[in-house]
């Protein structure tokens, strides 16, 4: 038997739980520790009110992660642990967070999916979403010949956020948002040209790479004159972006400061109440 509770009933340790058990055999390896999951709250902004667990016979077994933004909401992840998937749980769950969005007043309800994620897509198309665009990542390797050094201010990732919102997609997708950008903190930086024409937020990582969080410029020549200035300045690191940028949106600039795509994509997927 399947029933639901609210994700602000349990603690962030149980909820970890879940989460890692609801992405296991996932695309990529999803290990989620209480403190990662307290930054994933913070940082994609999961409302717990919102947020929904499954349970069969009384044990959990899956969750729905909801961000919530004005009258948008985003599933932000939802995972049913590997024993239960097939048995209808996923649909149960969706169906429920979304009626209770529904109920609330929200306009429409996002989510990013994985485009060779085939039983999520059919299951969300059923359910009322529509593909809206494609999502692609840029990563550049080490080696190559360097670009040139170029000067980059370090910026408090709030200016970003609010270049972003001036000069930014006029409709970002939800993790490229002003409002995404701002919840960014150390050690990630915001990197500006002192000309203020681009302005990028980058983290280096534990295993040797630096990710790009974000990237925002008043034409693409700023934004490639940005992005060869990441590169000269830590040309051992591979750079890359997760695949949350709209596939037209400044693929020049990235071309030809010498990033490709990466193998991983996304759909972004909306539904309209
Ligand atoms: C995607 C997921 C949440 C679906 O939950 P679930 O409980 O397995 O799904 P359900 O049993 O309710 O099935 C609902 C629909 O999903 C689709 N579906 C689910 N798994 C599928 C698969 N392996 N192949 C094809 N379609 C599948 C079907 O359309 C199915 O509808 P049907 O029962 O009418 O055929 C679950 O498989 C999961 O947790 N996967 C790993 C994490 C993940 O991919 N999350 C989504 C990230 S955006």
């Amino acid at each position: 038997m399947t029933s639901f509770r609210s994700a602000s009933d349990l603690t962030g340790t149980q909820l970890a739980e879940i989460f890692t058990r609801g992405f296991e055999g996932y695309f990529v390896p999803v290990q989620v520790s209480p403190r990662d999951w307290s930054t994933i709250v913070r940082s994609v902004g999961v409302d717990l009110d919102s947020s929904v667990v499954a349970q069969v016979d009384g044990h959990d077994v899956g969750v729905m992660a909801i961000s919530v933004r004005g009258r948008t909401a985003r599933v932000a992840a939802m995972g049913i642990a590997a024993a239960f998937r097939g048995r209808g749980v996923g649909r149960a769950l969706l169906r429920y967070g979304l009626a209770a969005l529904d109920e609330r007043g929200f306009e429409r309800v996002l989510l990013e999916v994985i485009d060779g994620n085939e039983g999520a897509i059919r299951l969300y198309a059923s359910e009322g979403f529509e593909i809206a665009r494609r999502l692609v990542g840029w990563e550049r390797a080490v080696g190559g010949t360097t670009p040139r050094a170029i000067e980059l201010l370090e910026v408090d990732p709030v200016q970003v956020a609010r270049f972003a919102a001036a000069h930014g997609h006029a409709d970002p997708p939800w993790q490229l948002a002003p409002e995404t950008l701002a919840a960014v903190t150390p050690p990630a930086t915001g990197l500006a040209l002192p000309s203020g024409d681009a302005m990028a937020l980058v983290v280096d990582r534990p295993d040797g790479t630096t990710r790009l969080l974000g990237l925002a410029a008043r034409s693409d020549e700023a934004a490639s004159t940005l992005l060869s200035g990441a590169v000269a300045r830590k040309p051992d690191r591979r750079l890359s972006h997760p695949p949350i940028c709209p596939e037209d949106h400044l693929a020049s600039a990235f071309g030809s400061a010498g990033f490709t795509c990466t193998d991983l994509a996304q759909w972004e997927m909306c539904r309209r109440q």
